[in-house]
């Protein structure tokens, strides 16, 4: 893994998979993310919609283009999906009951006002995916989003609400389609820019961790980690997990998610994008390894380089 540097496909090509989450399914991986595949919009700091991008890998280094598996829909302005409006953060799960994959995203207008969640499903996990609704989260907005799947079952929506000035978890329905109605706010501050972005959730032993960034746009911030013993539960901040060179402003980076590496003990790799705001399809990814004191605190250090073996045997 080279952090922030340009990382290829197996054809060669620049991955595309921004704002991202990677699904575990099969011995494979499947890394989703947005196609930004494009020159900015002249002025502007967005590309028009292309879709959001798969990748498949065995090793999580080389990657095979399974292509956009959910793409805009350019002859209608009025869905979700047009090529202006703002689809972001996909992260799909699977459901073991109805046997599908659902991604569940963030969709928006240009001005950041519709606040949605989207949701589409797919039979395979290369796709493609069918778009079925988007919706506001327990009546209210929705911005920065992920999804988290727990071990007995459950899985959980959790989305940057009320501007970014508190994220809120919602647990799922049963085929994970639409929220149950339990929910829970936390995090809550008093607004930008002090609010949290870009929530990515992971299990250690039994406790469940909420890594998030800042609200300063596509510009780095500090990100701060917070932990709890129930999704639905009080959560407890902690503080900016990152070390190192530009440790406060993660590393020029904002986090996405936060990947367990199958069949080894421990091993969590925390996703980030580097975002290039003024060409934002050269935005890079930032790949680092967790690492955890005894009392199970969080420290993301800063390496050039590094490869799986830092995870042990
Ligand atoms: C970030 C957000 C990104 C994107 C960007 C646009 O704060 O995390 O996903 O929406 O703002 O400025």
């Amino acid at each position: 893994m080279h952090p922030g540097q340009v990382w290829h496909d197996n054809d060669g090509k620049p991955i595309q998979a921004h704002g991202g989450g990677v699904l575990s399914y099969n011995g494979s991986y499947y890394w989703y993310g947005e196609n930004k595949d494009a020159p900015n919009v002249p002025g502007t700091q967005r590309v028009e919609v292309i879709g959001m991008s798969c990748y498949s890998s065995r090793d999580l280094l080389n990657w095979t283009n399974e292509g956009v598996v959910l793409p805009a829909v350019k002859d209608d302005p009025g869905c979700d999906l047009h090529p202006g409006r703002v689809v972001e953060r996909p992260k799909v799960i699977h459901n073991t009951r109805t046997g599908k994959f659902v991604m569940w995203m963030h969709i928006d207008d240009i001005n950041y006002q519709y606040a949605r969640a989207g949701v589409a499903i797919a039979d395979r996990p290369q796709g493609p995916f069918t778009y079925l609704e988007s919706v506001r989260p327990c009546g209210a907005d929705s911005r920065d989003l992920t999804v988290f799947q727990d071990d007995d079952g459950a899985a959980y929506l959790v989305t940057g609400v009320l501007w970014h000035s508190a994220i809120q978890i919602v647990r799922l329905s049963d085929d994970y389609l639409r929220p149950d109605g339990a929910s829970v706010r936390v995090l809550q501050r008093p607004g930008p820019p002090a609010g949290r972005e870009s929530p990515a959730v992971f299990k250690r032993r039994g406790r469940y961790y909420l890594v998030s960034s800042g609200t300063t746009g596509w510009d780095p911030n500090v990100a701060e980690y917070a932990v709890a013993d129930r999704m639905l539960g009080e959560w407890t901040t902690r503080g900016n997990p990152c070390a190192g060179p530009d440790a406060e402003i993660t590393f020029h980076a904002q986090n996405t998610h936060v990947l367990p590496v199958a069949g080894r003990d421990d091993a969590f790799i925390v996703m980030f994008d580097r975002w290039n705001p003024n060409n934002l399809q050269d935005s890079r990814y930032v790949w680092l390894p967790a690492e955890f004191s005894r009392e199970g605190d969080l420290r993301i250090p800063w390496r050039d380089s590094w490869n799986m073996d830092i995870f042990g045997g």
